[in-house]
C-alpha cells in the first residue's frame, strides 16, 4: 500500500520544502544581479503566473492520479487516455534532469554547510569586503574541501531518502521552513538600515529593458556588432523562464512525485496557490536582504554564484549577535537545500524500487553514488577550470601543446553548461510536455474530477492556460533559441 501524507498541511510543507531552497536564496539573487534587475524580475514573475502556476496544478493532478514514480505514472495515464506510451519520456528526462541538477546543487549546499561552521567560529567578525571575498575564494579554490562537503551532503540526502519521504521530510520541514522565513524577514530589516536599501529597491523594481535585452560583457558594458549596434539577446528571457520552473521544482517530476502521495480529497488549486506564493515571497525577500548589502558596500551585483557568500557574511560580521544569527541562517539554508535535494532524487529512487525491485536504501545509495560522481564536474568548475582548459589538456595530451581555447563556448565551465542545459532547456521542455498532456491528451473529465474546482469557470481558465498560453509562451522563447548561440 502506498503511503500518503499525514495531512494536507504536510503536503504543502513538503512541496514548499522542495520549492524553497538554494534556487530562492542563492540563485535568484545572483541571476537577478547578472541580468540587470528590474525587467528580469518582471519576466520571472510573469512566467511564474502564466506558466508556473497552471503547470503546478497539472503536475500535482497527474501525480495524484498516477500514484507512482513519474515514469510509471506517465505510462499508466497515457494508456488510460488511449495515447502513446512514449509520453513516459517525460519521466525519463525528469529523472535525468533531477540527477544533473542535484550534482551541482549538492556542491553549493556543501558550501552552505562549510559556511555554517565558518559563521559559528566567528571568522566573519569585523571583516572587510576583501576579507570576506578572500574567505570565499579560499573555499572554492580548494577542491578537496569542496569534495568533502559535497560527499557529506550527498550522504545526508541519501540517508534522508532511505528513511522514506515521510520520516525524512515531514519533520524537517514543519519547524525549519517557518524559522528560515522569519530570519529572512529579519535580514530584510537589517538591510533597511544598511544604507543601500533605496538603491536595492531601485535595482530590483525599476525596469531597465536595455540591460535585459542587450548582451553585455563581464564588466557590464554592452557588446557592439560590426555596425556599432547593441547585440540583442534572448538568453536572459530563457534564464528567467527556466528559473520559474527551477524555483517551483517543475518540469522534472518532483512535484508529480509528491502529488502521488496526496490524498484524494484535498483541493489542488488551493495547495498550488499557497506553494507558488510562498516560494515567490521567499525569493523576493532574499533579494531584499542581499541587494542592500551589495550597494551599501559597493559590491558588484553581477558577481555570480558567489554573491550570497560574499554579501551576507559582511552583515553577520558587523551586527550584534552576528555569530549566532549567521550560523542559524546557514544551518536553516542547509535544511532548505536538503529538503529540495530529497525531491530531486526521489523520482529516480521510487522508479528503481517500482521497476527494478530494489530496496529503498539500495536504490537511494546507488543513485546517490552516481550523482556524487557527476558533482566532480562542478567542483572543478568552482575552482575556475573552464571547458577550454579541459579541452586544452586533452589536446596537449595527444600531442598538440599550444592550443589556446578561451573564447565562445570554451570560456564556460561545466557547472554553467549543466545549469543552463537543465534549468533553461530540460525543465521548460518537461513543463511544456506536462501542459500539453494535461490539456490535450488526458480526458477532460479526469482532470476536472481531480481538481473539483468550486466553479467551472476556474477549470476553463486553467484549461486555456495549459492548452494555449503556457505552451505558446515556452515555445516562443525556444523559437528564439538561435539568439542564444550568439555568445
Ligand atoms: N526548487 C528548488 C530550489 O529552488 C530546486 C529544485 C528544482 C528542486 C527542481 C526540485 C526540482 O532550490
Amino acid at each position: 500500500m502506498k503511503h500518503e501524507w499525514s495531512s494536507r498541511v504536510t503536503f504543502v510543507l513538503a512541496a514548499v520544502g522542495s520549492a524553497v531552497g538554494l534556487g530562492n536564496i542563492w540563485k535568484f539573487p545572483y541571476i537577478t544581479g547578472e541580468y540587470g534587475g528590474g525587467v528580469f524580475i518582471l519576466a520571472y514573475l510573469f512566467c511564474i503566473c502564466l506558466i508556473g502556476l497552471p503547470i503546478m496544478l497539472a503536475e500535482i493532478a497527474l501525480g495524484r492520479r498516477g500514484k507512482q514514480s513519474p515514469v510509471n505514472t506517465m505510462l499508466q495515464l497515457s494508456q488510460e487516455a488511449g495515447a502513446s506510451t512514449a509520453w513516459s519520456i517525460l519521466g525519463w528526462s525528469g529523472m535525468a534532469a533531477g540527477c544533473l541538477i542535484l550534482s551541482y546543487y549538492s556542491v553549493i549546499a556543501g558550501e552552505v554547510m562549510a559556511y555554517s561552521f565558518r559563521a559559528s567560529s566567528g571568522v566573519f567578525n569585523h571583516q572587510t569586503v576583501d576579507g570576506i571575498k578572500g574567505i570565499f575564494t579560499s573555499l572554492v579554490s580548494d577542491p578537496e574541501k569542496l569534495l568533502a562537503w559535497h560527499t557529506i551532503f550527498m550522504a545526508l540526502t541519501v540517508l534522508a531518502v532511505a528513511r522514506g519521504v515521510k520520516g525524512g521530510i515531514e519533520k524537517t520541514v514543519t519547524f525549519l521552513m517557518p524559522a528560515l522565513f522569519a530570519l529572512l524577514i529579519f535580514l530584510v530589516f537589517y538591510g533597511m538600515t544598511s544604507g543601500g536599501f533605496e538603491q536595492a529597491i531601485d535595482f530590483m523594481f525599476t525596469p531597465d529593458a536595455d540591460k535585459f535585452f542587450y548582451a553585455r560583457s563581464e564588466l557590464g558594458d554592452y557588446l557592439m556588432d560590426a555596425e556599432g549596434e547593441k547585440v540583442f539577446t534572448w538568453k536572459p528571457m530563457m534564464v528567467a523562464m527556466g528559473h520559474a520552473f527551477f524555483t517551483l521544482s517543475l518540469g522534472m517530476g518532483a512535484i508529480m512525485m509528491y502529488g502521488s502521495y496526496l490524498n484524494r480529497h484535498v483541493s489542488i488549486g488551493q495547495m498550488a496557490l499557497v506553494i507558488v506564493s510562498l516560494d515567490t515571497i521567499v525569493a523576493l525577500l532574499a533579494g531584499l536582504a542581499i541587494f542592500p548589502l551589495v550597494f551599501a558596500n559597493g559590491l558588484n551585483p553581477a558577481a555570480g554564484p558567489g554573491l550570497i557568500f560574499e554579501t551576507l557574511p559582511l552583515a553577520f560580521g558587523n551586527m550584534a549577535g552576528g555569530t549566532f544569527i549567521g550560523t542559524l541562517f546557514f544551518v536553516l539554508l542547509f535544511f532548505a537545500a536538503l529538503s529540495s535535494a530529497i525531491s530531486l532524487i526521489e523520482p529516480t529512487v521510487v522508479w528503481l524500487i517500482e521497476s527494478k525491485g530494489l530496496r529503498r536504501i539500495k536504490a537511494a545509495v546507488w543513485t546517490g553514488v552516481g550523482i556524487w560522481f557527476v558533482g566532480l564536474a562542478t567542483i572543478f568548475s568552482m575552482a575556475g577550470t573552464t571547458i577550454g582548459d579541459i579541452t586544452e589538456n586533452l589536446v596537449s595530451w595527444i600531442g598538440f601543446s599550444d592550443t589556446e581555447l578561451k573564447t565562445g563556448f570554451f570560456k564556460y565551465n561545466l557547472f554553467q553548461v549543466i545549469d543552463f542545459f537543465t534549468a533553461s532547456i530540460m525543465l521548460p521542455i518537461g513543463g511544456l510536455l506536462i501542459a500539453l498532456f494535461a490539456g490535450w491528451v488526458m480526458h477532460q473529465d479526469s482532470t476536472e474530477r481531480e481538481f473539483s474546482f468550486r466553479s467551472r469557470y476556474i477549470y476553463l481558465v486553467w484549461q486555456v492556460m495549459v492548452r494555449y498560453v503556457s505552451p505558446v509562451l515556452v515555445f516562443m522563447v525556444f523559437l528564439n533559441i538561435i539568439g542564444i548561440f550568439r555568445f
